[in-house]
């Protein structure tokens, strides 16, 4: 799909050089700066990566300027409203939407590997009870590659295949266990009759004492919840599991890097943050001052679940996710939800100060995420979590992607160095 077209000239140092450019299917035209240093003797400076593409890829693309996000072309607000998770996974693994026996027998292969090695509860026990369920996830994703050593050879498209679908199908079941591990409560077993949404909201929320019916309504609201957050182009943590596979890495400490990088709070953390920032608010008449606090510079505090590095228009998740906040809320008859007015509230007001409008800063995908989960009856330390769940399926597409890319190569960036020149030991009695 990507053609290499014209070329850009540089002209550094009296001398002319021709920098071939490759155009993409749909976005920006690159250039490809792969021979620059032995070229040219010097390289490019992009701390953050604003204007640099780290590979090519053909799963998810973002229009930040007209807040659209295709996953293999599909747009997501169709995808969330006409398809479900598994089917979006199967998109997403396979480039594809399934026929019918394709998804029949995905949705098996799904389904006979949502349990994990009986051994591994033990490696909960190791773990305070007050844990956060990331710092679980994390060691026990990790962990799966001394479980699962028959799916560990990156070189073996089989062994890839079945790691892929043993991530999908444990992550939930894993995530399940450090929720109940946190409040004390025995794991619940999936159950090959229900749904992935209905068995996670079921292994999160049933008990031995009382059986837990999954209302279709709040397990459609969590499917689409996955769906929404399944893959984002080259995200911090994609980044991540990308660079961690590029050494060879088994696909489960790849994956594991990738939950370690989504907990920080500017990226996937920001949905607990930001519904710990609402309760801080705590009322309609709070919100000026918070949005002075997130204007001034000398405060570092920021609106979270607003902005974004790509979008510079609404985040177009962050619309379908509203929709379902008021969906759900209705259903549960907390309509009036005093947190839901203080978001909209402070989203109305955002959207209309000079600040925002000139940052273009939008509700980004964690704006709403957390009304729901915590109206669902999450605790805030589990909405990273159920983030990590869901991109658990983007990040196995873009590493299998890596793999079979046939100019990948160990990622390992240069630097630009402002240390000390070379200098000469100085004995201590010397100094
Ligand atoms: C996710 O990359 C992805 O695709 C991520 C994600 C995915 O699906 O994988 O979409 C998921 O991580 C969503 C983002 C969740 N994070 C938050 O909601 C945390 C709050 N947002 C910010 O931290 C920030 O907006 C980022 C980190 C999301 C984006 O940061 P950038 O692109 O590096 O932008 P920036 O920090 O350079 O901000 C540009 C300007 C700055 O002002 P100046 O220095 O130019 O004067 O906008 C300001 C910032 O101070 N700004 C904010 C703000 N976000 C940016 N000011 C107040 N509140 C905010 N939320």
């Amino acid at each position: 799909m990507v053609k290499t077209t014209k070329s850009a000239n540089l002209l550094f140092d009296g001398k002319n050089f021709d920098l071939p450019m490759k155009s993409p299917s749909i976005g920006p035209d690159v250039i490809d700066i792969g021979k620059l240093y032995n070229e040219a003797d010097i390289f490019t400076f992009d701390p953050g990566f604003t204007s640099t593409a780290s590979c090519e890829s053909s799963i998810t693309y973002i229009d930040g300027d007209k807040g659209e996000l295709l996953y293999r072309g599909y747009p997501i607000d169709q995808l969330a409203e006409k398809s479900h998770f598994l089917e979006v996974c199967y998109l997403l693994l396979y480039g594809e939407l399934p026929t019918s026996p394709q998804l029949n027998d995905f949705e098996n292969r799904v389904t006979m590997h949502t349990m994990v090695h009986e051994q591994m509860h033990n490696l909960f026990r190791g773990f305070r009870r007050d844990a956060h369920p990331m710092a679980i996830m994390v060691g026990v994703v990790g962990a799966m590659s001394a479980f699962y050593h028959d799916s560990t050879d990156i070189n073996d498209q089989m062994q890839r295949e079945i790691s892929s679908i043993r991530m999908i199908a444990k992550v939930p079941t894993i995530a399940a266990m450090a929720y109940k591990y946190s409040i004390g409560q025995p794991y619940v077993y999936p159950r090959n009759d229900l749904d992935y949404a209905s068995n996670f909201l079921r292994m999160c929320f049933s008990v031995p004492a009382q059986e837990y019916e999954p209302n279709p309504i709040l397990s459609r609201a969590m499917d689409r919840i996955f769906t929404l957050h399944a893959d984002h182009e080259q995200n911090a943590s994609t980044s991540t599991v990308r660079l961690a596979g590029s050494s060879g890495a088994n696909p489960f400490a790849c994956i594991a890097a990738g939950i370690a990088c989504l907990w920080g709070p500017a990226h996937g953390g920001a949905n607990q943050a930001c519904l710990e920032m609402l309760h801080e608010i705590g009322s309609l008449d709070r919100i000026p001052e918070y949005i002075n606090r997130a204007k001034d510079k000398d405060d570092p505090f920021r609106l979270m679940g607003f902005g974004h590095r790509v979008y510079k228009n609404f985040d177009p998740r962050a619309k379908v996710m509203k929709e379902s906040a008021d969906e759900v809320l209705e259903l549960l008859g907390i309509e009036n939800n005093e947190i839901l007015q203080i978001a909209k509230e402070l989203e109305r007001i955002a959207l209309e100060d000079e600040y925002f409008i000139e940052k273009k800063l939008y509700p980004n995908v964690d704006f709403y995420s957390g009304i729901i989960l915590d109206a669902m009856g999450f605790p805030t330390s589990m909405f990273t979590p159920i983030f990590a769940l869901s991109r658990t399926v983007g990040w196995i597409s873009q590493w299998k992607e890596m793999i079979a890319d046939p100019v990948q190569k160990i990622g390992r960036p240069r630097q630009l160095y402002s240390g000390p020149v070379e200098r000469d030991y100085i004995k201590l009695e010397n100094r």
